[in-house]
């Protein structure tokens, strides 16, 4: 029993020596502020806010979550303050482990290995199906951008087959009679939400370098559609839209908070940087917390903004932001809108399209994940298994899949992930009091636990179908687990840190800076 604890000694999951293979560390504290907003702002805030302030309704009428309405800046204050408690601890973490992996690194040395494969596997529910996700919010922002220039795909190739299940709008579900039939099956697809994923993994397999200099211009372009949207929805706001401030109370405020928490998901990517980053100590929770700090501050400005140009209740649709300049006569900004979001979502999609395969690649190299998998290519370096299989598989979703679900699947994973590294640090500092600590969590006792119960609490209102799903995850996980991993791991016998880990990339952020 105890072998399914087995620790990693930290020294093992020290950087490699700097020879010549090793990263350079060339990030400093300005450079991990804007890979954080270059991560994190995304389909969150130009998607999934419409349904955290309006609400959702399956397509039998049932309620499936209460909307936040114009208490939706409550709902982002909230993840605000626990996103930050659990930035703390991943920077704490982070600056003790300066490794590639994130949460799964840090769980292997404090919490063991059950823990760390329950991790590894949870966390692509934070990447790949995160990315589903952001697909199809780029898909649908994409169409947006299409139509207002007037080129019209048709609906049935612009609509995954899942969302038209799931919605109560009838021109939606109408669809599943009126589409073109395909082997009895309706053909309903969102074709832009595949092919963008595919693009993606193209360039990612030719072992495009996403520079600094393309994610800060990425940055810039994030920040003046949301500014441009602030700028001109703040002179259009009607005040009696924020009347009534809170239409479902608490429980609104709760369950809006719990889908647009996948607005904050990202800072944490923050912390695979800690292998090319400048001082990591000191830089590590500079780069984290400012940016989840900024991320903050943008969030209430654009939630404050949207539900005052609009009745709340108009904001359900896939690109709420665009849709609210329209209504308000400004279609034109909202093209602008249009454009940037779909900017926005690329350097999402890029970020956790490089980021998965890595985690596969570390769990591959530490036997748990069987080893073709952490091949990578001689030439360009890129593990090339795993960038195919993250693919491959995240398109195929994104063609059928339902945002919604998404959001919630990923949200329920990466809270879950959250829950295990406030705990993980709390561990540690008992299991190993005086290892040094380049930066400390400041009241440990009381941010940590608290981290783990905002983090509960947010997950408390996703809705039920989420949970199980979430359930049946970590089932078929634990089986591959105890049928593979527990029989591989490189643990047990002793580690054998070869040539292969040492040779190949692994940060999302490799190799970025120019
Ligand atoms: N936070 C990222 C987004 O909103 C995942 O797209």
């Amino acid at each position: 029993m105890s072998r399914l604890f087995a620790r990693k000694p930290i020294e093992d999951l020290q950087p490699p020596g700097s020879d010549a293979r090793s990263l350079k560390r060339v990030l400093g504290a300005g450079d991990l502020v804007m890979l954080a907003i270059g991560a994190v702002i995304g389909a969150g805030i130009f998607g999934a806010i419409g349904t955290a302030a309006a609400g959702q309704v399956g397509p039998n009428g049932a309620v499936i979550r209460y909307g936040a309405g114009p208490a939706l800046i409550l709902s982002f204050i909230m993840l605000g303050g626990a996103c930050a408690l659990a930035a703390l601890c991943y920077a704490e973490l982070a600056a003790m482990i300066p490794q590639a992996g994130s949460a799964y690194a840090y769980s292997y040395a404090t919490l063991g290995e059950l823990v760390a494969w329950i991790i590894g596997w949870d966390l692509i529910l934070e990447y790949a199906v995160g990315n589903v996700a952001v697909a199809i919010s780029w898909g649908d922002y994409f169409t947006t951008l299409l139509r207002g220039v007037g080129v019209g795909l048709p609906i049935w190739l612009t609509t995954g087959y899942r969302t038209a299940l799931l919605s109560s709008n009838p021109d939606l579900r109408g669809l599943l009679d009126t589409a073109p039939q395909l082997a009895g099956m309706p053909l309903l697809v969102n074709l832009p939400a595949c092919g963008i994923v595919l693009l993606v993994t193209w360039l990612l397999l030719r072992g495009a370098r996403e520079s600094s200099t393309a994610n800060n211009v990425m940055v810039v372009v994030k920040l003046l559609a949301l500014g441009l949207f602030i700028a001109v929805g703040v002179m259009n706001i009607d005040l009696s839209n924020y009347t009534p401030f809170a239409p479902n109370g608490f429980i609104g405020i709760h369950q809006g908070a719990a889908i647009v928490f996948f607005a904050y998901i990202g800072f944490d990517a923050v912390s695979t940087a800690a292998e090319e980053t400048k001082n990591p100590q000191r830089n590590l929770p500079i780069g984290i917390l400012g940016g989840l700090a900024v991320c903050t501050v943008i969030y209430v400005l654009v939630g404050a903004v949207l539900t005052g140009m609009v009745p709340y209740e108009q904001l359900g649709v896939a690109d709420p932001l665009a849709r609210a300049l329209e209504l308000t006569g400004y279609s034109g900004v909202g093209w602008l809108v249009a454009f940037g979001a779909v900017v926005s979502m690329s350097a999402v999609l890029l970020v956790f399209q490089y980021g998965q395969p890595r985690i596969f690649f570390s769990m591959a190299r530490d036997g748990l994940l069987p080893a073709w998998a952490a091949r990578v290519d001689p030439k360009t370096r890129v593990p090339y298994v795993t960038t195919l299989v993250t693919g491959v598989i995240v398109a195929a979703a994104s063609l059928i899949g339902d945002a919604a679900e998404t959001f919630d699947l990923t949200n329920i994973g990466t809270l879950f992930a959250f829950v295990l590294v406030c705990a993980g640090v709390l561990v540690l500092r008992v299991k190993e009091p005086n290892r040094p600590r380049p930066f400390k969590v400041p009241f440990i006792w009381i941010v940590a636990p608290l981290g783990v119960a905002a983090c509960l609490f947010v997950m408390v209102g996703l809705p039920r179908q989420a949970w199980e799903r979430f359930g049946l995850w970590l089932v078929i996980g634990a089986a591959i687990y105890l049928l593979y991993g527990y029989r591989h791991s490189r643990l047990r016998p002793p580690p054998v840190l070869g040539r292969t880990l040492r040779s190949a990339p692994t940060s999302a952020w490799s190799k970025m800076k120019d």
